[in-house]
């Protein structure tokens, strides 16, 4: 069998970017269909959960879910650090945390685009990785206070003034719609439109990555594994014909489910009074 593809995640990390994307999908949906009540667009959408009270108990528990999950993640992340060289275990190459040598890779990437240097060498993980992670990590800690605010308002005018329910909306408003346009938008074209990812990044679902376009894209990560003699242990066979046809048909649905979302809001911006 040909060994052509890399080990990049692990069964745990698959499983959780599938619950990420089946729960911010339901977010998106049911939070658009009540702020776009007005039109026959959020009519339709709110219908497809149940109607217009009904979206909001899904919208309030599938919240929860999301947000337990996030809870997990954060106890997984504080297994896995080693504590013995603490802190500075937190900075190897195979880390999320940023380092400098992103924001030289970024700007050295930038000059690339328009010709100006030679591609960056990237490691496990590009700047723009970093920032999605980051970006979600953040975003569910903003999006989750200000939503269980708003899901138990009486609860909440105890603990703060009346107007704080007002900004509380229109934080969660915004920071919902800045996480929508990115992922709907530039995470989406990033991970599956680019040259080496074209028609889709299978990575995410499989687990792996094709070898010879991890050797163009991340020189770096494959040398320090050759050099460190694991390159050969993490080398693994494609996955069957059936498993990907799933994927594919699993993270085009997804896809065309968020850019229906997108271009629907879009549209129907006109329509609504803020
Ligand atoms: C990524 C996840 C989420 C997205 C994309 C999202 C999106 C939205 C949107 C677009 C609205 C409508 C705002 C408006 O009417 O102008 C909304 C409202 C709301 N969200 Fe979220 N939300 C998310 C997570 C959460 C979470 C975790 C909770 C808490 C459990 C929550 C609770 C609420 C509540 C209670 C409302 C007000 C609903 C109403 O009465 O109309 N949301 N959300």
């Amino acid at each position: 069998m040909n060994r052509n593809r890399i080990r990049r995640f692990t069964p745990l990390q698959r499983l959780s970017h599938i619950f990420l994307i089946i729960t911010f999908l339901v977010q998106s949906a049911t939070g658009l269909g009540r702020m776009y009540m007005e039109t026959a667009w959020g009519q339709r959408l709110c219908w497809f959960f149940g109607g217009y009270e009904a979206s909001r108990e899904v919208h309030i528990w599938v919240g929860i879910i999301m947000l337990c999950g996030f809870v997990l993640h954060v106890l997984y992340l504080l297994a896995k650090v080693e504590w013995k060289g603490f802190p500075q275990s937190l900075f190897g190459p195979d880390s999320m945390l940023p380092r400098p040598a992103d924001l030289k890779e970024f700007f050295q990437h930038v000059a690339w685009f328009f010709g100006a240097r030679k591609p960056p060498e990237f490691d496990r993980w590009g700047y723009w990785e970093k920032f999605d992670y980051w970006a979600v990590f953040w975003g569910m800690v903003i999006i989750g206070v200000t939503g269980l605010l708003l899901a138990w308002p009486i609860a909440a005018s105890r603990i703060m003034p009346g107007w704080g329910l007002n900004v509380a909306l229109w934080v969660h408003r915004i920071e919902a719609l800045l996480a929508m346009g990115h992922v709907f938008l530039i995470h989406f074209f990033i991970a599956h439109l680019r040259r080496h990812n074209f028609p889709m990044d299978r990575a995410m679902f499989e687990g792996s990555a094709d070898l010879d376009a991890a050797r163009h894209e991340r020189p770096a990560w494959i040398r320090r594994l050759r050099d460190s003699g694991r390159l050969e242990g993490m080398l693994v066979t494609d996955s069957m014909i059936g498993q990907r046809v799933l994927f594919y048909l699993f993270g085009y649905a997804a896809v065309a489910a968020g850019l229906f979302l997108l271009i629907g809001a879009l549209i129907n911006v006109p329509h609504i009074s803020w």
